[in-house]
């Protein structure tokens, strides 16, 4: 028997209003909007107004997204948030959400794939909707991970940023939809990229917080040397399951955490900047967020269209990574 085709239905994101630029961030660290545009890419990034919390953003790009499919909350059987920066510790991102949503009907959980999250959240959607089990589910990418950086520290702060993006999932048309997928994970690499304090290992205490345990701490250098290896592997794996190649897609939205890393991985691939779609520079690195805000604010663009094959690309802490080829069917 066939499997169903799985595809997106509908796409939202939603960016805090507040925009904190390098020129800033040059007022509490010791860097330069030269330093970070050259280095990163990155131009501005938005942060998340106090009363905001991942779970707010998450469900406005929710909505967004259900409004988008013509989808009811109601109708939604699952929601899956790909997060690192939940609310709190327990009850999860997804359940604040369900609630918000008022959908009734749907089971809830986070996954925490760091960047890579969206693409695992779609993973799991996919196999819910092909055996029949569900029918709509809403994947979300959300963080606040300005809760968890300081900006008087150059080796993180000027990195990060907040939002979220999310898309309902359901069944499409044979021959549409998800067509191939990659994911992995090499957990020797855990300690380059972590928030060490406030979990099992070391709970929180005067002391962890004194010693900036709760901030990121990445060995930036080793990441991205990963970053550029993994994300165009990955990226040919998934057109490999497709059964396609580069010169087969219409764009291709990677994880957007540096422009270098993604013109290294894009030269890797053999492709042109101009089938890449970049928001780095307006909204930083937005982890588990930043694949489905760029997916839709290509979509809106109308970077693509109907029947075009579109890839998408991640990589991020765990060490994670993942891809995901997708046939355009709305
Ligand atoms: O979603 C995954 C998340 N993580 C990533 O994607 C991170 C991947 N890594 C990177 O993007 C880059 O490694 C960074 C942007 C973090 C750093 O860039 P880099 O080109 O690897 O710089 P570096 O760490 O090798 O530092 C070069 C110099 C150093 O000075 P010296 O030792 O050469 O005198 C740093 O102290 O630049 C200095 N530096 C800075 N200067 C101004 C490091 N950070 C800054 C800064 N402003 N923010």
């Amino acid at each position: 028997m066939n499997k169903r085709a799985v595809g997106i239905l509908g796409t939202g994101s939603y960016m805090p209003e507040r925009i904190v630029t390098n020129k800033d961030l040059e007022k509490t660290m010791e860097t330069s909007d030269e330093w970070i545009v050259s280095r990163t890419g990155i131009g501005a990034r938005r942060v998340a107004a106090p009363e905001e919390a991942t779970s707010d953003l998450a469900a406005e790009a929710g909505r967004r997204a259900l409004l988008d499919a013509n989808v009811n909350a109601e109708e939604l059987d699952l929601i899956i948030v790909a997060t690192v920066s939940p609310d709190m510790a327990f009850p999860s991102t997804a359940c604040l959400v369900q609630a918000q949503l008022g959908a009734k009907r749907a089971a809830a959980f986070d996954i925490s794939v760091a960047c890579s999250g969206f693409i695992y959240g779609m993973s799991i959607a996919q196999q819910f909707i092909q055996t029949g089990l569900y029918q709509k589910v809403l994947v979300v990418g959300a963080e606040t991970l300005s809760r968890f950086i300081s900006w008087d520290d150059r080796k993180t702060g000027m990195l990060f940023g907040d939002g979220a993006g999310a898309a309902v999932l359901g069944e499409t048309a044979e021959g549409f939809g998800i067509l191939g997928l990659d994911m992995g994970a090499d957990g020797s690499g855990a300690e380059l990229l972590k928030i060490p304090a406030g979990g099992s290992r070391e709970p929180a205490s005067l002391a962890s917080v004194k010693e900036r345990g709760h901030i990121i701490h990445m060995d930036g250098s080793e990441v991205f040397k990963f970053a550029v290896k993994v994300m165009g592997e990955s990226a040919l794996r998934a057109l490999e399951a497709a059964g396609l190649t580069t010169a087969d897609l219409a764009l291709l939205v990677p994880h957007q955490a540096n422009i270098r890393i993604i013109q290294s991985a894009v030269k890797r691939l053999g492709m042109t900047m101009d089938k890449i779609m970049v928001n780095v520079d307006r909204y930083g690195n937005t982890s588990a967020a930043s694949i489905p805000i760029a997916l839709d604010e290509a979509a809106k663009q109308g970077r693509f269209k109907t029947g075009d094959t579109i890839g998408l690309c991640g990589f991020g802490a765990g060490l994670t990574w993942g891809s995901a080829i997708i046939k355009w069917s709305r």
